[in-house]
């Protein structure tokens, strides 16, 4: 089995005739298995059709969709006035669902209009298997409740971790809007992204002082992630 691996770049490799999209600097991720050809959308937005006409250009089926957390820019919505095309658009034309974290299910439907039959619910430590590919779930809140990371590791070399809003190369997610909680945030920085190793490589959800780099690189730069007690980190955070 071979990973079939895409990050995209919003307003470049898709959404270019969308002005909003231009700005947000977000990334898509198509990962799935080169042997089954069967791959999933990591936060589907902006525009869906040129997403899976990606995917399907390059001889792979779409057969889910997996949201790091509920915020338009990720899986649709309204967002600030404008209404962006998201994970409805995806289970609607490939006919699959859309898989969340628990926590995040009714914020979720609520910005997307997904029914409960739409989605599918995950805990921390699942796995999402595409053909012979196991993406390990890892809840990681403090962006929004249900915010998680997915784990692509195989035997082959490839470990890489889809951060989606809680973690870029430069800084890490908002903590101030709903749902959001700071000492949940310090907590999965610190504590529960703290165990994956030097070598990983970070990808994610938006292109805030880069688009990839391993995990190592980014401790060492990236001041939130310098050891911080608590307290500390709520200074540093203005909480
Ligand atoms: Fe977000």
């Amino acid at each position: 089995m071979s990973v079939y691996f895409r990050q995209l770049f919003a307003g470049r490799d898709f959404g270019a005739s969308n002005a909003v999209c231009c700005q947000m600097e977000n990334f898509v991720y198509l990962v799935g298995d080169t042997e089954s050809r069967e791959c999933v959308v990591v936060d589907p937005a902006w525009a869906v059709d040129e997403i899976v006409d990606i995917a399907e250009a390059d001889g792979m089926k779409v057969v889910g969709g997996l949201g790091t957390h509920y915020h338009p820019d990720h899986v649709g919505g309204t967002m600030m006035g404008f209404n962006v095309e998201g994970a409805a658009r995806l289970t609607s034309r490939c006919g699959c669902k859309l898989h969340v974290h628990e926590l995040e299910t009714p914020w979720v439907r609520r910005v997307t209009g997904l029914a409960q039959g739409d989605l599918v619910q995950h805990q921390s430590g699942d796995h999402v298997e595409v053909g012979g590919l196991r993406i390990e779930w890892l809840h990681t809140p403090g962006h929004t409740p249900g915010s998680s990371c997915f784990r692509v590791r195989t035997n082959d070399g490839t470990d890489a971790l889809i951060a989606g809003d809680t973690l870029f190369l430069r800084g890490c997610g908002r903590v101030d809007l709903p749902g959001g909680d700071p000492d949940e945030m310090y907590r999965s920085l610190h504590q529960r992204l703290a165990t994956l190793p030097d070598t990983i490589e970070l990808w994610p959800g938006h292109a805030y002082g880069g688009h990839h780099a391993s995990m190592g690189s980014v401790r060492r730069s990236n001041p939130l992630l310098r050891p911080a007690d608590l307290a500390t980190w709520r200074d540093l955070r203005g909480v």
